[in-house]
């Protein structure tokens, strides 16, 4: 019985944790993977995306975060995209879920700065959208 139980409590989604750990695909299609998360919530990654605002060939990207700690099961996060084919840098913020089935999904919010040939251009330098990340 004892075992019973505890094998319910490991399957119950409120007792797991939402992990940010391993592959990701949003709803463009772009893919990442992400390191283990240390004990400082440090974490790095790989970033491979499925569209691009510049016409250079894409290539995968490294990223780096943090996620807070602080025992929420539900944890949020940061993370910026340096990438390596163009001159533009991406930041995303957003929460770790478990849906109601239990599943991992990443709510998230990005600004993608764009570089300008200069400052008079700065107002239309910076897009921002959400994407949404699933196993
Ligand atoms: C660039 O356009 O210069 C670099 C690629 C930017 C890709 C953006 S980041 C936000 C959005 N989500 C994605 O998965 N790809 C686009």
């Amino acid at each position: 019985l004892l075992l019973l139980s505890l094998a319910v409590l490991a399957h119950n989604s409120s007792a797991r944790k939402c992990s940010l750990k391993g592959p990701w695909i949003n709803d463009l299609g772009s893919t990442m993977n992400i390191s283990d998360v240390d004990n400082n919530g440090g974490f790095t990654g790989t970033y491979l995306t499925a569209v691009s605002s510049s016409t250079n060939e894409i290539r995968e990207s490294p990223l780096t975060g943090t996620q807070n700690n602080n025992n929420n099961h539900e944890p949020t996060f940061g993370f910026t995209v340096n990438w390596r084919f163009s001159e533009s840098t991406t930041v995303f913020t957003g929460q770790c879920f478990l849906d109601k089935k239990g599943k991992e999904v990443l709510k998230t919010m990005w600004l993608l700065r764009s570089s300008v040939d200069g400052i008079d251009d700065d107002w239309k330098a910076t897009r921002v959208g959400i994407n949404i990340f699933t196993r």
